[in-house]
């Protein structure tokens, strides 16, 4: 029985959250297991539209076992505000649990990332200011405190204190600014501490018994590959890896367990915050694509920049994930342009170009080089069958299909759950 890895292929934003939301009707357990509320996904059910940051995307089946893995970094405001968000909403949240490894991200962190964004002035990575860059810097400097740690008052407060000395120290005499009270901050995440208690277990178990007993497991990514501090565009990442490798650290289950690993990808890419884009469309279409899309991130609000597809990164994506299948969505944002394009290599001082460089610096002097197809100029949205959809459409599906070596499974036309082509059952 399978154990299935959704992740992003391109900068974040695929369409994860529907995707996920999609192959959870059939799993028993959904486990996140990165990143932080740096993430959105979004999901269109017949529940309503939500917008997750923490809780994963298969809440919303009662029967589910939800978890957000020892890979996530949580702020517990933002999660209590979640959770409060769906139940007014009238979702049930007794399937949630969170693992007890999974660090916290604590005032100083998002203060921090503020303050070091506007040090970098025009160098500033563009992050979510989520406190991610400062609370994974803190996990492996051992500096961080984990959800257990809420469980224990006074080991709490002896560890807070110590840090926050730490802490204050480089908030006040490196950026001067005013430090943080030991007390307030105490008190508010014991206050915390009391509301998650009940959901905080030790996963791991949980987890090993699914997949013992045959159960299907599915691991919901964050972000997406071109952001992970290894392979994407250092350092314009994110701060914890967004890989299929990451499923099984992120939730504390061997490697050998990964069955299936489905690479989401939009039919197009958009990117928020800095850093290299080659493919970046500056001009008309690429307003016409972010107006078509909504194209405005879920997080912060900012418009996303869009771009054609990239099949030079793609590819990258797709072997260093080592996906078994491809989900294309957004397929319906293209449904009015008369011509696409497709990057299929690079030119770089005129030599071709054919693996994503790992430097920015040549990433940025890429020059894309295009593979022209017709558009279909019909709409899709209504359309469920792979043989359905204009010759164009297929012939554009098909040709990522050949570009990446890789079977797309699913075909994503719209923002709804049932908005979707499944050529094959993943679950
Ligand atoms: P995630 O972070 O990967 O989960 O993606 P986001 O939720 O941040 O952004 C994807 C956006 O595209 C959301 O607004 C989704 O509702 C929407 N979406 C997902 N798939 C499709 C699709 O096939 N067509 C359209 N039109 N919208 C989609
Ligand atoms: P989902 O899961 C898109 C981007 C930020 C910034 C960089 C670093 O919804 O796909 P960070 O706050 O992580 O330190 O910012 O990473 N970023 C995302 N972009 N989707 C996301 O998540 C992202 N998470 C982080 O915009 O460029
Ligand atoms: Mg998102």
């Amino acid at each position: 029985m399978p154990v299935v890895a959704v992740v992003g292929g391109q900068w974040g934003d695929e369409g994860k959250g529907k995707i996920v939301d999609m192959l959870a009707e059939k799993s028993d357990v959904v486990v996140r297991f990165s990143g932080g509320d740096n993430a959105g996904h979004t999901v269109v059910n017949p529940l309503g539209q939500f917008a997750l940051k923490l809780v994963p995307c298969g809440i919303f089946y009662p029967q589910v076992t939800c978890i957000i893995g020892n890979g996530v970094a949580i702020n517990p405001a933002v999660l209590l505000e979640e959770m409060d968000m769906l139940q007014e909403r009238g979702i049930d949240l007794s399937h949630l649990y969170i693992s007890d490894r999974a660090h916290l991200i604590m005032p100083y962190h998002t203060f921090l990332d503020g303050l070091e964004e506007e040090s970098r002035g025009g160098r500033a990575i563009g992050t979510t200011r989520k406190g991610i860059g400062p609370v994974f810097s803190d996990k492996i400097a051992r500096l961080g405190i984990r959800a257990g740690d809420l469980l224990d008052r006074e080991t709490f407060r002896e560890r807070l204190s110590h840090l926050l000395e730490h802490k204050n120290d480089i908030i006040s005499r490196v950026f001067g600014a005013e430090p943080l009270s030991l007390d307030d901050v105490f008190r508010q995440y014991c206050e915390y501490g009391e509301r998650l208690a009940q959901y905080i277990k030790e996963t791991t178990l949980m987890i090993a018994e699914a997949i013992d007993n045959k159960g299907k497991v599915l691991m919901e990514g964050a972000q997406g590959m071109l952001l992970d501090p290894d392979f994407g565009t250092y350092p314009f990442a994110t701060s914890s890896s967004p890989l299929a490798g990451e499923a099984s650290i992120g939730a504390g289950f061997g490697p050998t367990r990964i069955d299936q690993v489905i690479g989401v990808f939009k039919a197009f890419c958009s990117r928020v915050g800095a850093g290299p884009f080659p493919t970046e469309l500056e001009d008309d279409t690429g307003d016409l694509i972010r107006e078509r899309g909504h194209e405005y991130g879920t997080v912060t609000g900012r418009p996303r920049r869009c771009g054609w597809f990239d099949a030079v990164a793609a590819r990258f994506s797709q072997r260093v994930n080592g996906c078994t299948g491809l989900a294309i969505t957004r397929l319906d944002i293209l449904d009015v342009l008369p011509r696409l394009k497709i990057c299929v290599s690079y030119e770089l001082d005129g030599q071709t170009v054919n693996n994503f460089p790992a430097s920015v610096t040549a990433l940025a002097r890429c020059q894309p080089v295009y593979e022209e197809l017709p558009g279909w100029q019909t709409p899709t949205s209504d359309i469920r069958e792979f043989g359905q959809l204009p010759a164009e459409a297929q012939q554009y599906v098909t040709r990522i299909e050949e570009l990446l070596s890789c079977p797309v499974d699913v075909i994503s036309v719209g923002s709804a759950r049932e908005q979707t082509i499944v050529r094959r059952d993943i679950m």
